[in-house]
This record gives structure tokens, C-alpha cells and sequence, in this order.
């Protein structure tokens, strides 16, 4: 009997502990918390008197416990959201759905335009974030209802979180404001204009000058962006080392894909052999010990000999049209060309062994790198232009590339294997003259020239 009086009183202590009338206090409702209180007690009292098995107590017990907890949370849920829905009313930016990752969308949108597709834009370098810029004026005796209704857009859009990369408002002084909304993508971005601007529009239309935005304009979040002048200067302050070992390959590359080639900075630097359209050719931007940067102009079905990069790294990037970077694995070389190299550094000639591709990749292409690297360490390669359009390409070698092995194939398999110089079709924008009938057909050696300046210095 006694042990029935202690279960009566902790079930009477575990109904006011967790019945909801605390979270219905909070909301002046406690009449009804009251009434059902009461009410449930008698329930209580009659099942007791008609099941007189503890076990049937305990389990009652326990069963209204959990109920209580899980009113009590139901409860609190629907006081938060009362609390929610009087801070954000329905027209609130804040209960757009949640926010979607962009990084589909960048995918699919930042991708450079080649030649034949449509012209390319700064922002395809960037994130594809679009920018909403809004600045309102008050009316001069509306000051403070047009600050009470900012301050309410304001509270609504940090808080919104549909498709907003970022809010910034700017309130110079009282009766201005600019509002700057960044959204991930264009399609959110069109989702803003259709439904948040017009109920921004409406809330301040009463208060502000001409009933409307002062100033409104809409486009790409500009991204960091390169140009020519501007990354001439980072790979001037980068490139220093004497073997490509020495390089940040990723940082480079990086930054080579942000630059936004503008005809007008380059177009000094485009060349033609119109005596030899076969020919490919090479024009040096800027060069120096450390370091060359070369704009290479291809004839449609042009490509260069398969050479080696001796110690230095190689940079390509994408300017106009697309380009085929074609890697094969270095070859065994002959012992007699070992031999010769030793004696001739630079002007040896030899066989090697038979040239296996290693890796067939287009840079500039949707979808595709716009930029690639090598070393001797990764292979040879040689760049090909397959396609019907000319197609431009930006080189970058550090160290200045002097000298390296240019490879052709035999009938038999095998191949033969040369040590040559580079020489130039222009530089800083002015034709050098050495580019001529002695050029290598493939474009890209003067055996002869070499000789003949290896001689003069004794090399
Ligand atoms: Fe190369």
C-alpha cells in the first residue's frame, strides 16, 4: 500500500515536471493547460481503480512520461515557429528553400569559348556569382519609417539563405542605403529578381524618392583576373631558380588560368610566315635568364617537332582556339649519341630508341584545361593545332629555354634525335629576320643558325 501511495505521488510529481504548461504558460494559455491537467488526472484515477496491477501502473506511468516529453517538444517546436513567423512575416526572403551548392552550376559555366563558339567572357574565369547592386534615397519626411523598413529588409536578407553567396549592406547615413546581394548562380539570381526585388520594391515604394531604387544594375561577380602586364609581373616575381624543381607548378598554372587574354595586349605579338603557312610560329613576349614567355601562332593543321624541356618547366595556356598537347615517354638513347652529347652538348646528333605516346589531352576546349605543364621529367611532348582555325597559345619557360632535343621517327620504328637551339619569329614585337628558309620545317629549330652561333661563342 505504501509503495502504491509513492508511485501515486511520483506520477503526480512527473505530470507537473513535464506536463506543457510551463511552454503554454509562455504563451497565455493556461486555462487550457489547467483544464487538460485536470482532465487527464481523472482519466488517470478511473484506469487505476479498474486495473489494480502495479506492472499496469508502472507501464501507465512511463507511457504518460513519454507523452508529456513529446507534447512538451511539439510545443516548444510551435512556439518557436510562432516566434519564427512574427520576426519573418510571409513575404519573408528568409523562407526561400535552402541554399544550393554552385558547384554544378560552375562546371558547367566556366569553361572558355573557343574559336567557332561564342565569344568568351571575363566572367566564364570566375565563380559565375551574380551581383545585385540597389541604393535608395528617403523622402524628406520619411526618414524614419525608411529606416524602420531598411532595418526590416535588412534583418530579412542576412538571414535569407536561398542562393545568397553574400549580403552587404552599405547605410552611408540616415535616409541612404545600397543594398549589394551576391547570389551563386545565374539561375538564382533570376530567381531573386522575379520574387525578392518586387517585394523589396513594394516595402519601401511609399517612402523613397520616385517610388523606386535610385540605382539598380545587376551582372557577374568580377573575379581576380590577369592581364598580360599583370601576370608578366607575377611570373617575374615567381620563376627565379635554375631547374624546374625549383617551381610552384600548381601556383603558376593557376594563375596562368585567370589570365583574360584581350586581343589588344597581345595582338603585337601575332605573327605569320606567309612564306611557309606550314610553319608554326614563336614570338617572345618577355625573356629573360630565369625565365621566357612566348605567344606560338598555329596554322590550321600545323604542329610542332616532339622535343624535350633540358631543365625547365613549361607552362601552356590557351589564347585563341584550341591546341593538342601530345606526351610521349622519353626514349633510350644510343650510346653513340650519349658519347656525342658528351663531346657536343649542343650540337649532338644520334639515335634513340622507339617514341611511345603517353597522353593525348586538348587545352582551350569547353570543358577542358585551358592551360597544361611538362618537364623532362614527365616526357616529351609537341603541341598540334588539328583543327580548321588558327589557334594561339601563350608558352611559359623557366629557365629560358636554350637549347633542347627535338625527336622524328624512322620507317623502321626507331628514331633519331637532335641537341639544337630555339630561335624566333619576333621579339617584343618586332621580327627578328632569323625566321626564314633555314628554320626547321617543323617550325621550331635552326639547326644551321645554331651551328653557326655555336661556332661564333665557342659553346
Ligand atoms: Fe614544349
Amino acid at each position: 500500500m505504501i509503495l502504491v501511495q509513492l508511485l501515486n505521488l511520483v506520477h503526480n510529481v512527473l505530470i507537473i515536471l513535464t506536463h506543457p504548461i510551463w511552454d503554454l504558460i509562455l504563451i497565455s494559455k493556461w486555462k487550457e493547460s489547467i483544464s487538460f491537467l485536470l482532465s487527464f488526472s481523472l482519466i488517470l484515477k478511473v484506469v487505476f481503480r479498474r486495473y489494480k496491477a502495479m506492472q499496469l501502473r508502472i507501464l501507465t506511468i512511463v507511457l504518460y512520461c513519454l507523452l508529456q516529453m513529446r507534447v512538451s517538444f511539439a510545443s516548444a517546436m510551435r512556439a518557436s515557429a510562432a516566434a519564427w513567423r512574427r520576426q519573418y512575416p510571409s513575404n519573408s526572403v528568409a523562407e526561400l528553400p535552402p541554399r544550393k551548392l554552385a558547384s554544378a552550376w560552375h562546371r558547367q559555366h566556366t569553361s572558355r569559348t573557343v574559336a567557332g563558339l561564342p565569344p568568351r567572357k571575363l566572367c566564364s574565369l570566375g565563380t559565375g556569382e551574380q551581383v545585385h547592386v540597389l541604393s535608395y534615397n528617403s523622402l524628406p519626411g520619411k526618414v524614419d519609417e525608411f529606416e524602420l523598413r531598411v532595418q526590416t529588409l535588412a534583418s530579412q536578407l542576412l538571414e535569407a539563405h536561398r542562393g545568397v553567396s553574400d549580403v552587404r549592406i552599405c547605410h552611408p547615413r540616415c535616409g541612404e542605403v545600397a543594398f549589394v546581394v551576391t547570389m551563386v548562380s545565374k539561375a538564382e539570381s533570376d530567381v531573386f529578381e522575379a520574387q525578392v526585388l518586387p517585394k523589396m520594391s513594394a516595402t519601401l515604394e511609399d517612402v523613397v524618392e520616385g517610388g523606386s531604387a535610385s540605382f539598380s544594375r545587376s551582372g557577374s561577380l568580377m573575379p581576380r583576373a590577369h592581364s598580360l602586364t599583370s601576370l608578366l609581373d607575377y611570373l617575374k616575381g615567381s620563376l627565379v631558380g635554375k631547374h624546374y624543381s625549383e617551381h610552384d607548378i600548381a601556383g603558376v598554372r593557376g594563375e596562368l588560368g585567370r589570365w583574360f587574354p584581350r586581343r589588344s595586349e597581345y595582338e603585337q605579338y601575332v605573327h605569320w610566315d606567309l612564306e611557309s603557312p606550314e610553319k608554326y610560329t614563336r614570338n617572345v613576349v618577355y625573356s629573360s635568364s630565369d625565365m621566357e614567355v612566348l605567344l606560338m601562332c598555329w596554322p590550321p593543321h600545323t604542329r610542332s617537332s616532339l622535343h624535350c624541356h633540358d631543365g625547365s618547366s613549361c607552362w601552356v595556356a590557351a589564347v585563341e582556339g584550341v591546341v593538342h598537347e601530345v606526351q610521349y615517354i622519353e626514349p633510350a638513347y644510343d650510346k653513340g649519341f650519349i658519347a656525342s652529347q658528351l663531346r657536343d652538348p649542343t650540337g649532338a646528333v644520334g639515335a634513340c630508341g622507339a617514341l611511345r605516346v603517353l597522353n593525348v589531352q586538348p587545352i582551350g576546349m569547353p570543358a577542358t584545361p585551358t592551360t597544361a605543364y611538362t618537364n623532362n621529367s614527365v616526357g616529351l611532348h609537341r603541341i598540334e593545332n588539328r583543327t580548321d582555325q588558327p589557334a594561339l597559345t601563350l608558352h611559359v619557360y623557366a629557365p629560358r629555354l636554350r637549347k633542347m632535343k627535338i625527336f622524328k621517327e624512322n620507317a623502321d620504328g626507331t628514331a633519331h634525335v637532335t641537341v639544337a637551339a630555339l630561335t624566333y619569329m619576333s621579339e617584343a614585337g618586332e621580327k627578328t629576320g632569323l625566321w626564314g628558309k633555314h628554320t626547321d620545317p617543323d617550325g621550331v629549330l635552326d639547326v644551321h643558325a645554331w651551328n653557326i652561333m655555336s661556332e661564333a661563342r665557342n659553346v
